[in-house]
């Protein structure tokens, strides 16, 4: 592939979407920046990133997006009036999340689907293996999970893509692969196909949000034409490549929200708020006292 000796320094993270499925939430500010318990769901996905390893994430932004840029930049006047009042401790979560990575932003000026989203990336991303990370889906494991796409493209030397199993009847939910399982957790892909219905579906693997690709997808994008929805999509670029080069799917360990979701969001912000020593005791009490035993 020629691209493969290359470590994977930077990351895509698609973040031009409207966010209509979190309406009124999303009026006036970006569904990144929702919280899950007192996190922005942007900043769970970019702690992934960064601690597999990725300093330079680019992102794919549109108008009224300037607080996620605002985030990961340092807030002078907050810190430095936590300083002077003494708190070190809120200073220094400020502070470290204007340090952890750079922000590089691009604007996907014309809503054309996430294949088009992923597209623009390439003047910041040019001819190096890159991660992309998916906004709404947040997975929770001890190895992150785009670390472990790494270990795997580093390894096969091929693009690789996340999955895990889904039942039969939320096919139609994602993007699925098929093709040839090279042991129970990697396969060969040879076809990939979005959202199908589940008589037509490949397998019931399916991609949610997290893959590690060698930047010759740019070439199978420019040559993508509009699919489903009428959007450029991802997995019909590499659809392309999977026909040209070799493409791994990896089954990762980690347990996946759909935070795009109400529901998943709530199950999210459940799972992590219990995960906090602090809050973990407390939320149980609420739940017993929202279900009455
Ligand atoms: C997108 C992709 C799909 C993928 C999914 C994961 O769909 O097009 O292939 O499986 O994200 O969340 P969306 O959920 O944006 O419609």
């Amino acid at each position: 592939m020629g691209h493969t000796n290359l470590h994977v320094r930077k990351a895509v993270i698609p973040a031009a979407g409207l966010g209509t499925r979190f309406l009124p939430a999303t009026k006036a500010i970006p569904k990144e920046m929702i919280p899950i318990v007192d996190v922005p769901m942007i900043q769970h996905i970019v702690e992934e990133a960064v601690r597999s390893g990725i300093r330079d994430i680019v992102l794919i932004t549109a108008r009224n997006k300037s607080a996620i840029e605002d985030h990961f930049d340092f807030n002078y006047e907050l810190e430095d009036t936590l300083d002077r009042k003494n708190k070190k401790d809120l200073a220094e979560i400020s502070k470290s999340i204007g340090r952890c990575c750079n922000l590089i932003s691009i604007r996907q000026k014309n809503p054309l689907g996430l294949g088009h989203a992923v597209l623009c990336a390439e003047p910041a991303i040019g001819n190096e293996p890159f991660a992309i990370l998916l906004g709404d889906d947040l997975i929770d494991s001890k190895i992150p999970c785009t670390k472990q796409l790494i270990d795997i493209f580093e390894k096969e030397q091929a693009s690789v893509v996340g999955v895990m199993e889904v039942p039969a009847k939320e096919v139609s939910k994602y993007g699925i692969v098929g093709g040839k399982m090279l042991n129970p957790k990697l396969m060969h892909v040879e076809n990939l196909v979005e959202k199908p219905a589940p008589e037509n579906s490949p397998s019931r693997l399916a991609i949610p949000g997290r893959y590690v690709l060698s930047p010759h997808i740019f070439e199978y994008l420019k040559h993508t034409h509009p699919g489903k929805g009428g959007e450029i999509q991802l997995t019909d670029g590499l659809q392309l490549l999977a026909k040209k080069e070799k493409l791994l799917a990896y089954q990762f360990d980690g347990i996946r929200y759909d935070a795009g979701d109400r529901l998943g969001f709530i199950d999210a912000t459940i799972a992590y708020a219990l995960r906090r020593p602090e809050l973990a005791s407390g939320v149980k009490e609420l739940l017993k006292k929202h279900l009455g035993s």
